[in-house]
């Protein structure tokens, strides 16, 4: 059989990743295959940059006419963003080629449409570089689970948030400080709100979530609360109670619909997920058969999400003469079967809570904050409040003087969050109430 032919979109970091792995490793992954795998042509933007890498490889600098190039068989997209690359996909998927991409936003936002594509054409995308770099966690969802009803999924899927997060709690760092030297390190996206305001979760959450519960994508259906508001306090604080606060992506399939969230949560810290650190990503799944499973690895990086995307080009391969209709589906579930869930409203999340509140150390303040939450029919699980702090109480005024204040910590057990959310406003309108409540979800996973 003669070899399969490659074309790479994109000979940046991840680009450089699957050429040196295809190089490197052919052998043994023509041992696997039963066939050669060659990338003949990278499209790119600088072609001397791309000449001085010396990998053996055909340069164009046009994008075009590789995805049209007959004797390509694969289009492995490597480039980011949507506009030029959406239109690329399409025109690949429309010559007859194969996809895989690494572009966890583009998938999640257009991820529908390009399976329809691919299916009007007897084509595939694949997309397991595009979710937790080299973690397989597509593969696990799709494939190694696929005899369970997967009831929940929850992950650290932002290598950059994750790093931010490690360093506040082990070595007392403030966000901005550690935020900067990422940075610098290379792990953040080129906008790093998509990092540190939970953008880049959401998207590889929501991919996750239609391979779990077979349902089209529905990135628009992600709540997402990023990490920039969490204090060196709170870290502390939830040290203090056993806790370790991670930037989690949570999907969860309940009988009344599914929660999709990103959002900074506190998790017991015997947990293995607490124990991520760095920029390590992590996923816990829960199947009905199976029970808790966990995946762990580089999120992110030349080789690690080369790994991934070569992965799915073998798979390809190894399908290249099958009937399309005996490939593993895309998402894993029959294109006929994905099924439409409803989707929970914030209100409807269940989950615990973590709540800091700021209180005029005078008596009878922490008998209004409990009664409140017993009117609610919320349950307390733990207390804890602090040495009172010199302060300003409310606005800065020429009048103002400092006057004792007490953190104080609450721990709720699970409840619905509209009634935290209806705590959380009796609380804020006391006049003992001295600055806005801090509120994080807790999860025991
Ligand atoms: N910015 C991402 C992260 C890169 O920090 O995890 C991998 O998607």
């Amino acid at each position: 059989m003669k070899p399969v032919s490659i074309g790479l979109l994109g000979l940046g970091t991840v680009g450089q990743g699957v050429a040196r792995i295809l190089t490197r490793n052919a052998a043994e992954i023509e041992r696997r295959t039963g066939c050669g795998i060659r990338v003949t042509l990278a499209a790119v933007r600088d072609r001397n940059k791309a000449e001085a890498l010396n990998l053996g490889i055909g340069i164009t600098t046009d994008a075009q006419a590789l995805v049209s190039d007959p004797s390509i068989d694969i289009v492995c997209e490597a480039i980011g963003g949507e506009d030029p690359t959406l239109a690329l996909l399409h025109s690949a998927i429309a010559n007859g080629k194969h996809v895989v991409t690494a572009n966890k936003a583009l998938i999640a936002i257009h991820g529908n449409e390009l399976f329809r594509a691919a299916h009007t054409h007897g084509v595939t995308v694949a997309f397991e570089s595009a979710v937790a770099g080299g973690i397989p966690i597509i593969k696990a969802l799709r494939e190694g689970l696929a005899a369970n009803r997967i009831q929940w999924l929850a992950g650290i899927i932002n290598g950059t948030g994750n790093f931010i997060l490690s360093e506040m709690a082990e070595k007392g760092r403030r966000f901005d400080d550690v935020l900067a030297e990422a940075q610098a390190l290379g792990y953040a996206e080129a906008d790093p709100t998509f990092d540190v305001e939970g953008i880049d979760a959401a998207h590889k959450l929501a991919i996750m979530a239609s391979v779990a519960f077979g349902m089209p994508l529905r990135f628009d259906a992600v709540y997402t609360e990023g990490i920039s508001k969490v204090t060196r306090e709170d870290v502390e604080f939830a040290d203090e109670l056993g806790y370790r606060i991670k930037h989690l992506g949570v999907a969860r399939r309940r009988k009344d619909g599914v929660e999709l969230r990103v959002h900074p949560t506190l998790i017991p810290e015997r947990r293995l997920l607490a124990n991520v650190n760095g920029v390590m990503n992590a996923v816990v799944v829960y199947g009905d058969a199976v029970g808790p499973t966990l995946y762990y690895g580089a999120g992110a990086g030349s080789e690690p999400t080369g790994s991934a995307m070569v992965a799915d080009i073998i798979d390809i391969v190894r399908a290249l003469d099958a009937d399309p209709s005996h490939r593993v589906p895309i998402l894993g579930f029959q294109d006929d079967a994905l099924k439409e869930h409803v989707m929970l409203k914030t209100a409807d999340y269940q989950a615990a809570y973590y709540l800091r509140l700021h209180a005029l150390d005078q008596p009878g303040v922490l008998a209004t904050v409990t009664d409140i939450f017993g009117k609610l029919g919320i349950s307390i699980e733990a207390i804890l409040q602090k040495e009172p702090e010199m302060a300003i109480a409310g606005e800065l005024t020429e009048d103002s003087i400092e006057v004792p204040i007490v953190p104080i910590i609450l721990l709720t057990r699970r409840v619905r969050e509209g009634l935290i959310e209806q705590a959380i406003e009796r609380i804020q309108a006391l006049s003992t109430i001295t600055q806005p409540v801090t509120r994080i979800r807790v999860e025991s996973l």
